[in-house]
């Protein structure tokens, strides 16, 4: 019996709000024999680039245990289950059968499916370089919604361009490892591109319920000092306004849409194709400073000496086990700004995802984290801003990208020998948590 933390019930959320956990394929699905290759299948081959030394080829084998996944959503009592549709599966013979079924099973289950068409694991022969890689995701988005769409009403475009772009194409610390630094814009530009033509290819499919789950937070400067003042609104703008503007406001941060391939101008009105909501993952904010003209560790990456900021590590907030610092009143703070800088440009927002790496079962840490976070959310509720959702990141442990398994970020424990899934006291406070919403 897990001990459960009393902790004092949740503010009353409004009548129709949507709880629920998130996943994506390629941390949980394994069965990479099962389908065609992923750019991360290469990536994590390569000496030294996934930390524990680990692949995704077993993963939590959701592929094959997905009922036993879907059991376990059920008795969450989540509304709704946002996971990643794999496009090279998709790509490979009997590939939609799985989510196919998927769907079935949560349908069955009464659990609401949300899938994102693409979660970073791009097919290998692609490359979002290419201007071509949009076009042929607006097909597949049209494929998958031609299958789905009967039963799937709510669908995310993209999980999080801007770390795609950062840590896949600028610094190579995740697929397809590419170390390209400002040269990467054009993959931020054409995953954009992809989000607004897929929105296109949904809505000739008939979907009216589509958003994209693009990752935001807060940017703290360092000091007052120009110089710090300077390089946190320079960070801000490439983490966060770079791929919020181009969605909500149909043009790019000043000195950015020259520096990007094509005609930029057309392709910002389909980038701005209306969405029916916007999906922000949230995790922590970030102080930035001046650059400081050395290489930077920051949160397992190596930052190189010439980008033209600092990032520093937040001093005087509680540290998840990957130290990451826990603010929950960033939450309230991002979204408050938000409606300040996109007012009636700003649908109704969701947040698809929010979570913690902790070890352990008897994990009162991740609830502390989540019950503040909640809180928070509710915080920017009573100041009038239209929050309609909330997911936890994530269902269960799952293939960290380069940390491998060592960072466990699940509601559910998963034991990688013996794949036995066991549900942590998080699970069991969010399930009388969610009961207490009802
Ligand atoms: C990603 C997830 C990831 C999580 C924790 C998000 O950036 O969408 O795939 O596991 O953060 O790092």
């Amino acid at each position: 019996m897990i001990a459960r933390m009393a902790t004092n019930p949740l503010p009353q959320f409004p009548a129709g709000f949507l709880w629920g956990v998130s996943t994506s394929a390629h941390q949980i699905e394994g069965a990479v024999d099962e389908r065609a290759p992923s750019v991360w299948d290469a990536f994590s081959a390569g000496p030294g680039h996934i930390k524990d030394g680990s692949t995704a080829a077993v993963a939590c084998d959701h592929f094959h245990r997905y009922p036993e996944d879907v059991a376990l959503l059920a008795g969450l009592g989540v509304d709704a289950y946002r996971f990643s549709i794999s496009w090279p599966r998709v790509n490979s013979p009997g590939g939609l059968d799985f989510y196919d079924r998927l769907v079935d099973a949560l349908c069955a289950a009464g659990v609401r499916p949300v899938p994102t068409l693409f979660h970073w694991d791009l097919p290998a022969e692609l490359d979002w370089m290419d201007r071509d890689t949009a076009e042929r995701f607006a097909e597949y988005a049209s494929v998958v919604a031609g299958r789905l769409g009967d039963r799937v009403k709510k669908w995310i475009t993209l999980n999080e361009p801007a770390e795609h772009t950062l840590l896949g194409h600028a610094l190579g610390a995740h697929a397809p490892g590419k170390q390209l630094l400002f040269d990467a814009l054009p993959v931020a530009h054409h995953q954009l591109l992809a989000h607004g033509l897929a929105v296109r290819a949904l809505r000739a499919a008939g979907a009216d319920d589509i958003g994209i789950a693009n990752s935001h937070g807060p940017t703290w400067a360092a000091s007052d000092r120009t110089e710090d003042v300077e390089a946190a609104d320079f960070y801000d703008l490439l983490l966060n306004r770079l791929f919020a503007d181009p969605v909500l406001l149909g043009q790019y941060p000043e000195g950015i849409g020259e520096l990007m391939p094509g005609d930029v101008e057309s392709d910002l009105k389909i980038i701005a194709e209306p969405v029916d909501w916007y999906g922000i993952n949230y995790y922590q904010p970030t102080e930035v400073g001046a650059p400081e003209g050395a290489e930077i560790e920051f949160s397992g990456l190596t930052l190189p000496a010439e980008l033209p900021f600092t990032v520093k590590e937040l001093e005087g907030y509680p540290v998840t086990d990957f130290g990451w610092p826990v603010v929950p009143e960033a939450l309230t703070e991002l979204l408050v700004g938000f409606r300040e800088r996109y007012g009636d440009r700003l649908p109704p927002v969701v947040i698809t995802e929010n979570g913690c790496s902790y070890d352990g079962i008897d994990d009162q840490e991740r609830i502390t984290f989540l019950d503040g976070h909640v809180r928070a959310l509710h915080r920017a509720l009573e100041q009038g801003i239209d929050v309609r959702g909330y997911f936890v990141w994530s269902l269960m442990d799952n293939f960290e990208w380069a940390e491998g398994y060592e960072r466990r970020f699940g509601l559910v424990h998963v034991d990688y020998d013996t794949l036995e899934r066991t549900p942590k006291a998080s699970y069991n406070w969010l399930r009388d948590a969610l009961r207490a919403q009802r």
